[in-house]
């Protein structure tokens, strides 16, 4: 049979899903059957959550239960505590902290492989788990590393406001919990992306879904995933006037540079998910009555996509998500190195619910490969 190699698998169909649905050309994103513009702004992150796990929004009783029960796995074990204070000690860098993290979640789930029937009934247990201890690694993380010791996780408090209190040790502003659940919501699933196959094929082995996080967590790290949007604001920052844009952003392509959060392999558009944080991001900054450092952007997105169309014509180099991402949740007060693991206290919900979906129509992952090296090589020639 010829075999027909795809670098990077484009266009090659390996899932089916209905967890979201990504249209390139229109620059269309459908989460559990809501375009991300219906959903983002409307939902809890919890209600989010449940649609994508149980494939609609609960009702009232349903969403109190489901929150409680998400709320009730929150806290680490102390051995997790330790492992994160040794991190901080020698400064590692957040996410491999979170990898590490996520990784030391079996200390408190034992997911039995070999009993694959009770396994697979426990899946969303160990999901819950998982979704609900990312926030606490992330927040319990960023304090330790600044010298400050990590605040417990208050059950009272919804998925996102207690993501901000536990970094804070305040109640955030209603603004910016909103503000947080949106930008939650809109990143929360985004079809095969190189994150959320690397869970599919981790868990289609029949292993258990820590292992499978524990990898999406690697892939996301990584600057062409999800490293993007603290270069993205780094470029805006460095710009700092309107008039450096251009010789900027110039020199950048001029050396051969990408100008991070522009460019996707699907979306040949602007990414919708761009347009729901712009604008979630614009009613941030109008409120706060500074509106000079989202001009900045809105004026550096327009010169980097015209010079993106002149050294890359015919490539269609639009703005992606990461670019508002930076400009949305430096508004709600996160610092950088909190913007990539903030992306995986949402991406975790997909991770979570794409190894749930595998699960239920198992298929072991397992392409082929060309092989392009020697043969008949001889032993000791
Ligand atoms: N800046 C400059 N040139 C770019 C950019 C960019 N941001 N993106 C792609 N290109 C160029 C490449 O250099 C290449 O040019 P060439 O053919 O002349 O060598 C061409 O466009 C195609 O690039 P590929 O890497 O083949 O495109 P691919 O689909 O594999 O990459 C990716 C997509 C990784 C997102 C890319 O656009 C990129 O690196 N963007 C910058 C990083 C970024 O913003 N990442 C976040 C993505 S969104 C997300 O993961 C949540």
């Amino acid at each position: 049979m010829e075999q027909e190699f795809r670098p990077g698998l484009e266009g090659v169909v390996a899932a089916e899903t209905a967890l979201s649905s990504v249209d390139g050309a229109a620059g269309e994103l459908v989460i559990g059957g809501y375009a991300v513009e219906e959903l983002a702004g409307n939902a809890t992150f919890e209600e989010t959550l449940h649609l994508l796990w149980r494939g609609r929004i609960p009702d009232r009783d349903e969403l109190s239960r489901f929150t409680g029960a998400l709320a009730a796995q929150r806290e680490l074990s102390a051995a997790t505590m330790e492992l994160l204070r040794s991190a901080a000690r020698t400064e590692t860098d957040p996410m491999d902290a979170l990898r590490m993290g996520v990784a030391s979640v079996s200390l408190v789930l034992r997911a039995d492989g070999a009993d694959r029937e009770r396994w697979a009934s426990t899946a969303e247990t160990e999901a819950a788990r998982l979704v609900a201890a990312v926030p606490t690694l992330v927040a319990a993380y960023h304090r330790l590393r600044a010298g400050l010791e990590p605040i417990a996780p208050r059950p009272d408090l919804n998925h996102a406001a207690n993501y901000l209190f536990m970094l804070t040790g305040e109640e955030g502003h209603p603004a910016r919990v909103r503000g947080l659940e949106t930008y939650l919501n809109t990143v929360v699933d985004h079809g095969l992306n190189a994150s959320t196959f690397a869970a599919r094929v981790i868990v289609s082995t029949g292993t258990d879904l820590v292992s499978a996080i524990t990898g999406a967590v690697g892939a996301l790290k990584g600057p062409l995933h999800g490293g993007a949007p603290g270069p993205a604001l780094d470029t805006v920052f460095a710009i700092g006037e309107g008039e450096r844009a251009e010789p900027y952003l110039r020199a950048l392509l001029e050396r051969g540079e990408r100008l991070m959060g522009f460019g996707h392999r699907i979306y040949k558009v602007r990414d919708p998910r761009a347009a729901v944080l712009s604008r979630e991001a614009e009613r941030f900054y109008r409120q706060a009555g500074d509106m000079a450092l989202y001009e900045l952007a809105r004026h550096v997105e327009a010169v980097a996509v015209r010079l993106l169309g002149e050294y890359k014509p015919g490539r269609c180099l639009q703005t992606n998500v990461e670019f508002y991402t930076a400009l949305l949740l430096h508004g709600i007060g996160l610092p950088v190195e909190l913007f990539t693991p903030t992306f995986a206290v949402s991406r975790v919900g997909g991770w979570t619910a794409h190894c749930l979906e595998q699960l239920r129509n198992n298929r072991i992952f397992r392409p082929q490969s060309v092989y392009v090296g020697p043969t008949g090589l001889t032993w000791g020639e």
